[in-house]
């Protein structure tokens, strides 16, 4: 029933007259969810969409993305562009970064054929923290594992003509029956004018749980967000930890024997060493700087060596 819901809203476009009271009745806003396709309108359309221009624009200049109905091929996202049969953009796998202004423009024998059509896109998208390593953020799933803490940050990407404090607008993490997290003391839940998070700790149950991040205008549902949780199969897997500690304990009950053994002789050795050492100093006659130091390689090459197994197998 929701999803269906969903679908029937996809790329709904309501009046920004609706919203704000001061723009234009030409002006459209349209909301997406990252992700999906959209479809901007161009009202002025001709019969045919030779001369069709649209542009884009957010805080710098404008950009011409379609130009005498053609695709300009400079443009990054080029290849998620097509102009439709009634002069329509449309945008495939839309990203949180194509949010802004796009303007219609016609022309009929170099004229420009009524006014300029601006249509405002606004995209919603969720990211998650931790972030999943495998897959990009534009994901609705991401491997995370029960115990740990995740939050979803339900982010609304706007135009600045557009106020996310707009009377009617609201933000709503729900669950799969439709409930309002906020109603659930397992999540906790702040939001602040474009921006609602949720935070919980997952549980192991969590698994293929999805959550869905509503856009609502005067209680119309205007896009949304689901996110999927899914486990890997070894987070799930209670053994993995489990081998992993029994192979660092097998490691010490090796290790930390030998260490303690290589101790003892070490201790051994350097009291052996400290009292011949001082007997060294002071019977050792002093050389000219050369000879010296050959004569200290030749006893601890040799001779010092040779002491601690000796002393050790004694003892
Ligand atoms: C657009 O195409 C029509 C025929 O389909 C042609 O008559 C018209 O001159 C073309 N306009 C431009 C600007 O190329
Ligand atoms: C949509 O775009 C994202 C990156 O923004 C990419 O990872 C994903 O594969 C794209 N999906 C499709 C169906 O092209
Ligand atoms: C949605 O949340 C309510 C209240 O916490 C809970 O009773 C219900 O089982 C949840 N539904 C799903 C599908 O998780
Ligand atoms: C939600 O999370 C994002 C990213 O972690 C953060 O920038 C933002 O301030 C948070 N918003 C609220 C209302 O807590």
């Amino acid at each position: 029933m929701a999803n269906k819901c969903d679908l029937c809203l996809l790329g709904l476009i309501i009046l920004s007259s609706l919203l704000t009271g001061t723009s234009g009745v030409d002006d459209e806003d349209v909301f997406i969810s990252s992700g999906e396709n959209v479809r901007l309108p161009c009202n002025n359309a001709l019969s045919d969409c030779n001369s069709t221009t649209w542009s884009y624009n957010r805080d710098s200049a404008a950009v011409e993305l379609i130009t005498g109905g053609k695709k300009k091929k400079d443009t990054e996202r080029h290849e998620r562009l097509s102009l439709g049969s009634d002069c329509s953009l449309n945008i495939k796998n839309v990203t949180q970064e194509d949010y802004g202004s796009y303007t219609c423009r016609q022309y009929v024998n170099d004229k420009q054929q009524g006014t300029d059509e601006h249509v405002y896109l606004h995209v919603l998208h969720v990211s998650v923290s931790p972030s999943s390593s495998s897959s990009s953020s534009s994901s609705s799933q991401t491997e995370i594992s029960p115990g740990r803490s995740v939050t979803l940050s339900c982010q609304l990407y706007s135009y600045t003509r557009f106020s996310c404090n707009s009377e009617g607008l609201q933000l709503l993490w729900r669950n799969q029956s439709g409930v309002d997290l906020r109603t659930d003391s397992r999540y906790q839940i702040s939001s602040d004018h474009c921006n609602i998070n949720l935070t919980t700790t997952l549980l192991n149950e969590d698994d293929n749980r999805e959550w869905r991040c509503q856009l609502t205008v005067r209680n119309q549902l205007q896009t949304s967000v689901r996110y999927t949780v899914k486990y890997s199969a070894t987070a799930l897997n209670p053994a993995s930890p489990v081998i992993v500690i029994v192979i660092v304990v097998a490691s010490f009950a090796v290790l930390l024997p030998a260490l303690i053994l290589w101790m003892i002789r070490r201790k051994r050795d350097d009291n052996r060493r400290g009292t011949g050492d001082s007997e060294d100093q002071q019977t050792r006659p002093v050389y000219p700087t050369g000879q010296n130091t050959l004569l200290q390689q030749v006893p601890s090459g040799g001779g010092v060596a040779d002491t601690p197994d000796a002393c050790w197998m004694h003892s």
